[in-house]
């Protein structure tokens, strides 16, 4: 449906894309995470034909545009975008939004009344469709802002940041939205710094200082991620001693080592040191063997936001 070939973008002297590929598929949930400035937005831009890049390619469906082939006003009307910037008027209604927003769009009077029952029934909004925009929860809002980014029914949305500043019930909200889109075919690229939310990609791009540094299915991440596994141990049971072996490998750059909730999530690039410290101190721990003591596996096996720390941080690249 989508593809990315070698794109790069650079703002002066400044590479904020470097040489970026993937492909993305019909109905897929695909996801861009990274920490701030990683290229996320810069790339969704670019895709969305707002920024020509300065090489590479982007092709959707049957349309390639890039550096050298500004072609992508062809897809405009394939494309739903919900930037990351709240994009809607405070001061006008939920319709005047929507009405004003199909009007820049050139929507058929028709068009507009069918994509707008269908919206309002979607979203169950009733009457709230005639209130102030700046009177919304904000998760209403963003959901509002997603029914404007779809009203001329895209095949390809892109979501960025979507639900930044949202409680965690409307997230769940939104994202069961997300999923019935993807259910109709619809093709989703989301960024989101919440790991739970990541989850629900069927794949996810991990973004580092431009690049592309992973890309896989949540599950394939986390393995491929740790193949010896996560060690765990409980922050309260860690002898000083322990503590301060594990700073210094850190520094060392030849293992890993955070904190995750009660415990320390450690991982070892070295393995003869793992085997070292794991001799030397029972409360240190591989979590599989762990979760086979009965103790609460769910918070102690490798979670995407392990995986996240790893690759962003971890290593030295
Ligand atoms: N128009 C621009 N001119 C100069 N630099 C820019 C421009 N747009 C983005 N950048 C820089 O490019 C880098 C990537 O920015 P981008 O907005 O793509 O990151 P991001 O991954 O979306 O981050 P965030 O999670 O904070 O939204 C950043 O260092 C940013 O400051
Ligand atoms: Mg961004």
């Amino acid at each position: 449906m989508l593809e990315v070939r070698n794109l790069s973008v650079t703002f002066d002297n400044f590479v904020a894309v470097k040489n970026v590929s993937f492909k993305v598929n019909k109905g897929e949930i695909f996801g861009l995470l990274g920490a701030n400035g990683a290229g996320k937005t810069t790339t969704i831009r670019v895709m969305c034909g707002l920024l020509i890049p300065s090489s590479g390619e982007v092709q959707i469906a049957e349309t390639v545009f890039g550096k050298n082939n500004n072609t992508a006003e062809l897809i405009k009307s394939r494309i739903g975008y919900m930037s990351q910037k709240f994009t809607l008027y405070d001061d006008l209604t939920i319709e005047e939004n929507w009405k004003f927003l199909a009007s820049l769009r050139k929507i058929k009077k028709d068009f507009y009344k069918k994509r707008c029952d269908y919206l309002n029934q979607w979203l169950s909004l009733g009457d709230k469709k005639n209130k102030l925009v700046s009177s919304l929860a904000s998760g209403l809002k963003q959901q509002v802002a997603l029914a404007a980014a779809l009203f001329h029914d895209p095949d390809i949305i892109f979501l960025d940041e979507p639900t930044a500043g949202v409680s965690p019930f409307a997230r769940m909200q939104f994202w069961n939205l997300i999923k019935t889109l993807a259910e109709q075919g619809k093709t989703i690229i989301v960024t989101t710094h919440y790991m739970d939310e990541a989850e629900n990609c069927a794949r996810l791009a991990l973004m580092r200082a431009g690049e592309i540094i992973a890309l896989d299915s949540p599950e394939h991440l986390k393995v491929q991620t740790f193949p010896n596994g996560i060690c765990v141990v409980l922050e309260e049971k860690m002898p000083s001693s322990l503590k301060d072996e594990i700073q210094k490998y850190k520094n060392e750059k030849l293992l890993n080592a955070w904190p995750y909730g009660l415990y320390y999530h450690i991982v070892f690039h070295d393995q003869k040191i793992g085997n070292d410290l794991k001799s030397r101190y029972p409360c240190l721990q591989l979590h599989t063997d762990v979760a086979d003591s009965n103790l609460i596996s769910a918070t102690l096996s490798a979670t995407l936001e392990d995986v996240f720390i790893e690759l962003v941080e971890g290593k030295a690249r």
